[in-house]
């Protein structure tokens, strides 16, 4: 089987990351940290059923992280520390279980585990 990792880390990368990147369904390994992406990480990443390493930290990522990437059961690594996401974590059930707060420290506006910041469930 053909498998792929793509490692576009410390790239000076700006704008959105494009959503057919989540069509990439061999795709094994995805490294984009360090750049400057802004906008929110694709729903389509929920599609990628082989990924085991996912970093997308060291960005200006915002907006929500989207319920449904708890789908992605084969993910090992998992970051999206020092981005600018907000809201709640995506759950910490099934492999985003095993995640710690490393994953997701340096995001100032996100809450819920396994960050100590409790989420306040009244949106102003
Ligand atoms: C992604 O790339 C950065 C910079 O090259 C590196 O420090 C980091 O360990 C990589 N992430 C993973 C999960 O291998
Ligand atoms: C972080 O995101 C918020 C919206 O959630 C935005 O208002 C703010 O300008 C962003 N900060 C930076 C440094 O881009």
């Amino acid at each position: 089987m053909f498998m792929l990792g793509i490692d576009l880390s410390c790239n000076e990368l700006t704008r959105g990351i494009p959503r057919p990147m989540g069509n990439l369904i061999m795709l094994i390994s995805l490294n984009l940290s360090h750049n400057n992406l802004v906008g929110p990480i694709p729903l389509e990443f929920s599609n990628l059923k082989q990924i085991e390493s996912l970093d997308l930290s060291y960005n200006n990522l915002n907006g929500k992280i989207h319920p449904k990437l708890v789908d992605i059961v084969t993910l090992s690594v998992f970051t999206v520390a020092h981005d600018n996401l907000s809201g709640k974590t995506p759950g910490y059930i099934l492999q985003f279980g095993t995640f710690d707060n490393g994953s997701y420290e340096g995001n100032l506006l996100l809450c819920g585990r396994p960050l100590s910041k409790v989420c306040n469930e009244i949106e102003p």
